[in-house]
């Protein structure tokens, strides 16, 4: 049998992951198995996400936890390699753009083991950003790369990457999506609504709590916020805060906070003015509860990728706080807009689709729910049989 190794770590990776996993299963003749980085940790940011996917237990928990970069990269190298070693696995699947993802890669090419970077190609163009500098080290050592959108495969041919290792397979996350959707109906934010659905009006800013019901009942904002660039520059997140306090006298505005960013927010002193505002900080929710909250949503305002391509594919209005984004079939054919950091245009963007002049949008060829299918199909054919 084929043995194939996963390695994941942070949110992002469960979704991407999820489907591959079942899709091999699927096929049989493959003995699998799971490491976990322990890049995220918090139950909210990664064992809800087992239970919710229906991911197996990880076999391997590297327990790397938090750190520089250099540290929580360093430690996944070396708490790696003698998994690896020991298992002696066909085929390492990494996953995404975030540290676990480079990580792994590296210790993997380095012992001869072949490498699968399933969403391979992505570029932002922007080396600031952590995760591109992730993306271009990972393409540069795999030995199968599976790309989402054929942007990814013109990235890829422009820097020298042998085209007859990258295969256009499609988006593993939309696979996920397509797969939770019909288990993503309201009764799943039963849990996050105070008082058993009595509505409960007062205008807040708090962190943490449930969601008043009144919140969800009606047009809303979904925001979620994590890019160092706007969430580690005090100044930056100042004016982010104070602009969604704004926006929610227009409607109510609902953050699920990210952990990087409740930690920059409580180092903040925030002078806002409360009136009429219906800001709501909650923490991180589930998949499922997450999905809900999207399909529900008037319009999304965020800076994280998978929201970008979960929003396009929904066909919710979404405004994305970044200069530039490494999937731009969202913004070519989808549903987003790149607001940048102009705080003034996040604004107008809003009014414009409130006002029902929001973008509408396509869904990108090949995100059609199969494409961790076609993932397995091409790791079958290029393994080949194994006698043992
Ligand atoms: C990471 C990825 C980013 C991805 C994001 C998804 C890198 C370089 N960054 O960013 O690409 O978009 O995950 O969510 O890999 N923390 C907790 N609990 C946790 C995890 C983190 O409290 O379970 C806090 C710690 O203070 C930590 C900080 O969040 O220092 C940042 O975590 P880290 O994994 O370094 O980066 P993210 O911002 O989560
Ligand atoms: N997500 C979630 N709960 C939340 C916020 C996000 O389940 O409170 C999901 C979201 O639906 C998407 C994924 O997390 O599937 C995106 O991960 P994240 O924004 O952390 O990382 P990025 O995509 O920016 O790397």
């Amino acid at each position: 049998m084929n043995h194939i190794l996963h390695v994941v770590g942070a949110r992002p990776n469960f979704m991407k992951a999820a489907p591959v996993l079942a899709a091999l299963e699927r096929q049989q003749g493959f003995r699998q198995t799971l490491v976990h980085t322990g890049q995220h940790y918090d139950a909210n940011m990664s064992e809800i996400f087992f239970q919710q996917l229906g991911i197996p237990e990880p076999d391997f928990n590297l327990e790397v936890g938090s750190g520089s970069h250099a540290q929580q990269t360093a430690q996944i190298l070396s708490r790696l390699e003698p998994v690896v070693l020991e298992q002696k696995p066909d085929l390492v699947l990494v996953y995404g753009d975030v540290n676990s993802t480079v990580a792994a890669a590296l210790v993997c090419t380095k012992i001869g083991i072949p490498v699968g970077h399933v969403e391979a190609g992505l570029r932002s163009f922007d080396r600031t950003m952590p995760e591109e500098i992730n993306r271009l080290l990972t393409d540069q050592v795999a030995d199968l790369l599976f790309t989402p959108s054929i942007d990814g495969n013109q990235n890829l041919e422009r820097e020298g990457i042998d085209k007859n290792k990258v295969y256009l397979v499609g988006n593993v996350m939309i696979d996920t999506l397509v797969r939770l959707l019909p288990k993503a109906g309201d009764e799943t934010l039963r849990e996050l609504i105070e008082g058993d659905g009595q509505a409960q009006s007062q205008p807040s800013f708090s962190v943490g709590g449930r969601l008043p019901f009144e919140l969800v009942s009606g047009p809303y904002a979904l925001v979620t916020l994590h890019r160092p660039s706007n969430v580690d520059d005090p100044e930056m997140l100042r004016e982010i805060i104070t602009t969604l306090n704004e926006i929610s006298a227009m409607l109510p505005v609902i953050l699920p906070i990210h952990p990087r960013t409740r930690q920059r927010l409580s180092g903040l002193r925030l002078d806002l003015d409360f009136d009429g505002a219906r800001l709501k900080l909650i923490d991180p929710v589930g998949y499922l509860q997450f999905l809900a909250l999207q399909r529900r949503a008037r319009l999304v305002i965020t800076d994280s990728g998978g929201i970008q391509e979960e929003t396009t594919f929904l066909g919710i209005p979404c405004l994305t706080v970044r200069e530039n984004t490494e999937r731009p079939v969202t913004v070519t054919l989808g549903t987003n807009v790149l607001v940048g950091q102009d705080m003034m245009r996040l604004r107008e963007e809003v009014e414009r689709i409130l006002a029902g002049a929001g973008k509408k949008g396509s869904i990108p060829p090949l995100w059609d729910g199969r494409a961790s299918e076609r993932i397995a199909e091409i790791i079958k054919e290029w393994l080949g049989p194994r006698n043992d």
